[in-house]
């Protein structure tokens, strides 16, 4: 998160058509970069499982991207804003927060755990293709649920409940963590999903 956002309290506009706090406003739009991420890493395993030619640097760098700003910056970020709201909401509300923290802890180990299996298979590992194709999908499917859950449910009970005190509060706490892809772009580490991402253009 760059400097500039931590002054930030103003409301901006969604797409949802009601107003959203801008930091809100902020992790729908990583929401819409990691869905991106994810359509990305879902055609390019079709085309691994279909036969067809695949890039393996590409998947290796789109779960990279995902273990450097989905689990080290978004997810800390919403970490911390679920926990100032706590105090405001009922033991359901508190439940859907827990769901939704242990679902960032589960989604680390499954990212990491994926790049690994993808760095495997690139080396000549043995992993039966099958065993890689479940790990593959049901990680993405996870991914996407805990998106829907946090939009659908925890983004409109926040915006409900925070007070300006509770932003400010974040504010003063926030990580700082750029988004290597989209906010700060490393052409050199993240080669070939810019490479990718500029010819679709
Ligand atoms: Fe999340």
């Amino acid at each position: 998160m760059r400097q500039q956002s931590h002054d930030c309290l103003k409301i901006q506009s969604t797409g949802w058509g009601i107003d959203m706090h801008s930091f809100l406003e902020k992790l729908h739009k990583d929401h819409g970069n990691l869905e991106k991420i994810l359509a990305l890493l879902s055609l390019q395993l079709d085309h691994f499982f279909a036969g067809r030619e695949s890039n393996f640097d590409l998947k290796i760098e789109l779960m990279e991207y995902l273990e450097t700003y989905a689990d080290q910056g978004h997810h800390p970020l919403e970490n911390l804003i679920f926990n100032t709201a706590r105090k405001h909401l009922d033991a359901d509300q508190q439940e859907l927060m827990d769901r939704l923290q242990s679902q960032h802890e589960s989604l680390v180990q499954l990212t990491r755990k994926f790049r690994q299996s993808l760095e495997n298979v690139l080396q000549g590992g043995v992993m039966p293709r099958d065993e890689l194709e479940v790990q593959g999908r049901e990680f993405v499917a996870l991914q996407r649920q805990h998106l829907d859950l946090e939009e659908s449910e925890a983004f409109p009970l926040i915006d409900s409940v925070m007070t300006a005190e509770d932003w400010r509060e974040v504010a003063a706490n926030i990580p700082a963590h750029d988004d290597p892809v989209f906010e700060s772009p490393d052409k050199v580490r993240f080669y070939n999903l810019f490479e990718y991402l500029s010819n679709a253009e």
